[in-house]
């Protein structure tokens, strides 16, 4: 990953997209926020905006839209370090299993658009199905492989390959040099970042820090499903990530029942799986286990299944990290720390 490659020549928005005739009314190499983004609905729309974009320093954010300040946050990431930024905001039909939430989920471009505006966006794909699977659904998909199949996956079957498959095409349509994703969805990163390296996608990934309300629930778009009680409800998810952080000095299996001790006195969430995992494998960490591991929960209040997690350092001088290093866990790592005792 190279995030300062055009900073110091390049800041945000230095080589703005000329004002074209989508851009009315905006100066020519304008830098603000609140300018018109051009927003393309159609593949023709996209290729000619992109177009004028040119080569290099291009970054994306892909939502599902519904968007929120988590959401916004990636945006702001992308504008500190890409000279021009896309967001694509497209509700993927192909990561919804037939009993999920595909039809309620909230659809609110009007208000996607004004974010985007506000964030100074340049450029907003807002495609339909039909343009992205022009040709019905895709027999020939991205697979997670293993990794896509072990908690979300494991709820959620095929969900990493509908997820896969479209953030693939999208990165081929954006033509993206950068992509940024949530640490919210610290399983969803890891296989992005899997797939952009097993498969040779020329592009940065790059992970943003999960965004809170001021009490701690981690900002989704699904939040909006809870009512006031469920809302209230939900937030052991965080408390109970917080609590495993705090014990992570002590090693895994105090970070795991510290964690669930909060989740314990709350019965009316209804518990996925709580785990503490490496982050390169997904696999549970064993009880010698030191450095950078994931702390990660799932589970129903009331209609709404909601996923949440911390990056925690497990031993000496432990606690909660915003994202982990590129090379965590034991896939990855010359640290004696994190093998086994001999
Ligand atoms: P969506 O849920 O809309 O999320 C879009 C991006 O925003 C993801 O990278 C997600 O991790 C990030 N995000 C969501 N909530 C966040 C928060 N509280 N703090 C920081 N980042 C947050 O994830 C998807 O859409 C889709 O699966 C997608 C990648 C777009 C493919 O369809």
């Amino acid at each position: 990953m190279n995030q300062t490659e055009d900073d110091p020549d390049h800041p945000a928005d230095a080589t703005r997209a000329p004002g074209t005739t989508t851009r009315a009314g905006s100066p020519v190499g304008s830098a603000e926020a609140n300018l018109e983004p051009v927003v393309a609905h159609t593949r023709a729309e996209l290729s000619t905006a992109r177009a004028e974009l040119g080569d290099g320093g291009v970054g994306v954010v892909m939502t599902m839209g519904a968007l929120h300040e988590g959401h916004a946050t990636l945006i702001r990431q992308a504008r500190a370090h890409a000279r021009h930024v896309i967001v694509t905001v497209f509700l993927n039909p192909l990561q919804f299993g037939p009993r999920e939430d595909l039809a309620r989920y909230p659809r609110t471009h009007e208000a996607d658009l004004e974010i985007c505006r506000r964030e100074g966006v340049e450029l907003v794909f807002m495609p339909t199905p039909s343009v992205v699977y022009p040709h019905g659904d895709p027999g020939v998909r991205v697979s997670a492989g293993p990794l896509g199949n072990v908690l979300e996956g494991q709820a959620r079957p095929g969900h990493f390959d509908g997820v896969l498959t479209v953030v693939g095409k999208l990165l081929h349509l954006t033509r993206a040099d950068r992509a940024y994703f949530g640490q919210k969805d610290a399983q969803q990163l890891l296989l992005i970042r899997r797939m952009a390296r097993d498969l040779d996608f020329p592009v940065d990934v790059v992970a943003v820090p999960t965004h809170r309300e001021a009490d701690g629930l981690a900002m989704s778009s699904r939040n909006m499903y809870l009512g006031e009680y469920d809302r209230e409800t939900a937030l052991c998810l965080s408390r109970a990530l917080q609590a495993g952080a705090a014990a992570a000095v002590e090693g895994p299996s105090a970070v795991r029942r510290a964690a669930r001790a909060v989740l314990v006195r709350e019965p009316l969430a209804l518990i996925d799986y709580l785990v503490l995992v490496d982050p390169s494998t997904l696999e549970d960490v064993p009880e010698w286990y030191r450095g950078e591991a994931l702390l990660a929960v799932a589970g129903r209040v009331g209609t709404t299944r909601l996923i949440d997690n911390i990056p925690v350092n497990v031993g000496p001088g432990g606690g909660a990290l915003e994202v982990f290093s590129e090379d965590a866990g034991r896939g990855h790592d010359s640290n004696d720390l994190t093998s086994p005792p001999s």
